[in-house]
């Protein structure tokens, strides 16, 4: 079968900067060999064009850089439909992660029951109101559920939302007030570090891929490398002390390459100029590798 690679070197999410050169990060930690490896076919579409010369330039201080954000993911979502048309799997790297708006309403053109696994440290569903930093990247859940700026959501179109019953998150552990309340209000389903702590990570991915999976047409894996505990993916602009240990992630995404209900992903916010030796682009390439079923032998 075949994936097709798409690079989105945005940061202009971000409150650091840095993480557009994520794209190139994971290209150069070999993510394309190691999926010819275990049998695909990967083309590299590259990258969707960010116009930096409108960077920072806004007025709007609680929804920066509106415009050129808008821009890109709306080009990103024709681009994940397009792929997703010709029946290859999108595999979407970031870029800050303000670029799930694009990737997941692109699917959502297509399946229009989609489930979400969103693996973070944060529940990036503030809205411009609840934001203490006016930072997109912290509000593409709440876009995708049809909240907050209108130049935003409709990107995702207004009968095409995602629903609430069907995301879920895993390895939350730095929620801001005003997400906690939202989360709570709409009844969705996190499983922070505690659950992970608690129940295993293997009785959680049972319950994620049930919820996710169960009544849709497919899951949609949205990883954040912030996800990781800091100290095997310290190249990531909002690091996290307490996170997911090495082998959780790894099992976490074999379990969904089992479940066989993957049909769309991102891994995000690699930022190389804050990394040591590309080890956050090299550990997004290799956990590739075990949500495309690398070790389903
Ligand atoms: N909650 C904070 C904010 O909204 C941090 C968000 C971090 N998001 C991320 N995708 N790394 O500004
Ligand atoms: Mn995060
Ligand atoms: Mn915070
Ligand atoms: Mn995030």
């Amino acid at each position: 079968s075949n994936i097709a690679i798409i690079g989105v070197p945005l940061d202009l999410g971000a409150g650091t900067r840095g993480v557009n050169l994520g794209p190139d990060a994971i290209r150069y930690a070999g993510v394309e060999e190691r999926l010819k490896n275990i049998g695909y076919n990967v083309e590299d579409l590259g990258d969707i064009p960010v116009n930096r010369s409108q960077a920072f330039t806004e007025p709007n201080s609680n929804l920066k850089n509106l415009n050129v954000i808008s821009e890109v993911n709306s080009l990103l979502s024709e681009k994940v439909f397009s792929v997703m048309s010709e029946g290859k799997f999108p595999l979407v790297l970031g870029g800050d992660h303000s670029i799930a708006i694009g990737t997941i309403s692109g699917v959502l053109k297509y399946k229009k029951s989609l489930g979400v696994i969103w693996f973070d440290a944060h529940g990036d569903i503030n809205t411009p109101e609840t934001s203490p930093s006016g930072n997109i990247h912290g509000m593409p859940v709440a876009v995708l559920l049809g909240l907050g700026d209108k130049s935003l959501t409709k990107i995702v179109g207004e009968n095409n939302f995602l629903k609430k019953e069907n995301i879920v998150y895993i390895g939350s552990r730095d929620l801001d007030s005003g997400e906690r309340k939202a989360m709570k209000e709409q009844g969705i389903t996190v499983f922070t570090m505690h659950e992970i702590d608690d129940m295993g990570i293997k009785k959680v991915m049972e319950e994620a891929i049930k919820i996710a999976g169960d009544n849709t047409d497919g899951i949609h894996v949205s990883f954040d490398m912030d996800a990781l505990d800091p100290s095997i993916a310290p190249g990531t602009g909002t690091k996290v002390p307490g996170g997911m240990n090495y082998r959780e992630a790894h099992y976490a995404l074999e379990l969904i390459a089992k479940s066989e209900k993957l049909v769309s992903a991102e891994f995000v916010e690699v930022n190389p100029l804050l990394d040591n030796a590309n080890m956050t682009g090299k550990a997004a390439a290799v956990l590739v590798g075990s949500l495309m079923g690398e070790w389903l032998i």
